[in-house]
């Protein structure tokens, strides 16, 4: 956490919590945690946790014993060590999970979690398929579970006040938002190391291989497949689309209360850089949400600025728009026109002389936010709806709707279409063949329950 970020949440900490730190905790007041998956994210969002003072680490679970000793490590505790997921999931003392695996584990170990009767904080994107989201939706609701999806900007007190000038309307009608992840990658990307080559500093087994890979299809061991570097491979993740695309189309769907798009459309491709990896490095997905068109905008081989103002994402309304970067949101008001454009004609030039709009500067106040959206006020807000019972601030729903509208992105990109999409049935209606993307056939012997 930055020094600003952490005095930041010190502060909303305090004001937030003031009861719940206004005693001693005890063991017993202290939500017993087990984290499956503490790699890059899993370790910080066990961080995250370990700025609060009621909740306890009683166990982890990873492929990796490094990986598991340093979170033994900073966990001010003696955690169990498992290799075996399900083991953690049985484990008595475990009362709630962070999932915080590679996205083509979350489904089988949040629904194992929610029978198992633990609360679950699972990472983003949701899942690897729209048909793996569904279950985990039905399954949570059915098993009344507490769930928080780790899209952290929910929890971040300057959105939500972006949020709310949004839905006053002070940005007018919102046309356009759009979304960018740029990285300069080229030329030489993730490289393109061997089969069978273990990184230099761990040695990959057959028995590791296979359990990173659990439902997903067996294939010649490839580093680049594994840690980190999953998300450049189709089985394990939808790419930078769902990785990065899930955060910007969450805070749209947020902003302009909508549920799903109605259409989707997508192009791109592996243009400039020389590596093994299977998603585009350039790439353009278009949402169609009924009067706003939303753009997520991947390019891995051009760093240049997004626009004048260089933000993470824009949000264009009739009457101004909002830039907003990772610790700050701005308004820079439109300027309105109170004439019809005129008909340019060669015959009557002075008509176009004599056209003077008032070019007024709309009513929107202009205005600059800062704030901090840290993983800390996420855990928090997970930690006090396991307490109070009460919806989290993504959970599964959000979460899922957010991840479905990415993930048919991605089969936008795959079968080369403009695809309409029945939010309600979770169908596309227009290219049956597109509907198959929407589930895979797991390895046996693994099955969602
Ligand atoms: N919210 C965010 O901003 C954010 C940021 C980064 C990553 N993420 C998400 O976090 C997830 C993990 O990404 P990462 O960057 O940490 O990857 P990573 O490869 O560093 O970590 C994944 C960990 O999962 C473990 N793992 C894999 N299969 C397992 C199994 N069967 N049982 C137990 N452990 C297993 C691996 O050993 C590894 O340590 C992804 O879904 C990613 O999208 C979210």
């Amino acid at each position: 956490m930055s020094d600003f970020s952490r005095r930041d949440f010190a502060r909303a900490a305090a004001a937030v919590s003031a009861a719940s730190y206004s005693r001693i905790m005890g063991a017993n007041d202290r939500l017993q945690i087990g984290y499956i998956g503490v790699g890059n994210r899993g370790t910080q969002v066990h961080e995250a946790f370990l700025e609060h003072g009621d909740q306890v680490t009683v166990a982890l679970c990873d492929l990796r014993e490094d990986y598991m000793a340093h979170n033994a490590k900073i966990s001010r505790s003696t955690p169990k060590q498992y290799k075996d997921y399900k083991k953690l999931i049985e484990d008595r003392n475990v009362e709630a999970v962070v999932v915080a695996t590679p996205d083509h584990w979350h489904a089988l170990m949040f629904v194992d979690a929610c029978h198992a009767g633990k609360d679950v904080y699972v990472e983003k994107p949701l899942s690897l398929t729209v048909q793996e989201g569904r279950r985990m939706v039905e399954v949570a609701q059915q098993t009344k579970r507490v769930t928080q999806v780790g899209i952290h900007r929910r929890s971040g007190k300057f959105l939500k006040e972006a949020v709310d000038y949004i839905r006053s309307g002070e940005l007018g009608h919102i046309t356009v938002a759009k979304g960018w992840h740029l990285q300069n990658e080229w030329p030489v990307g993730v490289g393109t190391p061997a089969d069978g080559e273990s990184p230099a500093n761990h040695k990959v087994t057959e028995a590791e291989w296979d359990q990173w890979l659990g439902p997903a299809p067996k294939v010649p061991f490839n580093q680049n497949r594994m840690y980190y570097r999953f998300r450049w491979f189709y089985n394990y993740s939808g790419g930078q689309l769902t990785n990065f695309g899930v955060h910007y189309m969450d805070m749209l769907r947020w902003a302009l209360g909508k549920e799903t798009p109605r259409a989707v459309t997508a192009m791109g491709g592996k243009f400039a850089i020389k590596d093994n990896r299977e998603i585009p490095d350039t790439m353009e997905a278009l949402w169609d949400f009924d009067g706003t068109m939303m753009v997520f905008s991947q390019y891995n081989a051009n760093n240049a600025p997004s626009n004048a103002q260089n933000s993470e994402m824009e949000i264009r309304g009739t009457k101004g728009t909002m830039y907003l970067h990772g610790n700050r949101w701005e308004v820079v008001p439109e300027k309105n026109t109170d004439l019809p454009l005129v008909a340019r004609s060669p015959i009557d030039r002075d008509q176009e002389k004599s056209y003077r709009p008032s070019f007024k500067t709309s009513s929107a106040t202009p205005k600059v936010v800062k704030g901090s959206a840290d993983t800390a006020f996420h855990a928090r807000n997970f930690l006090d709806c396991v307490k109070s019972r009460a919806k989290c601030n993504c959970d599964i729903l959000d979460g899922h709707r957010s991840t479905t509208a990415t993930l048919i992105a991605g089969i936008a990109l795959k079968t080369r279409s403009y695809l309409e999409w029945d939010g309600k049935a979770e169908r596309f209606t227009n290219n049956a063949a597109a509907n198959k993307w929407l589930s895979y056939q797991y390895r046996a012997p693994h099955k969602l329950g």
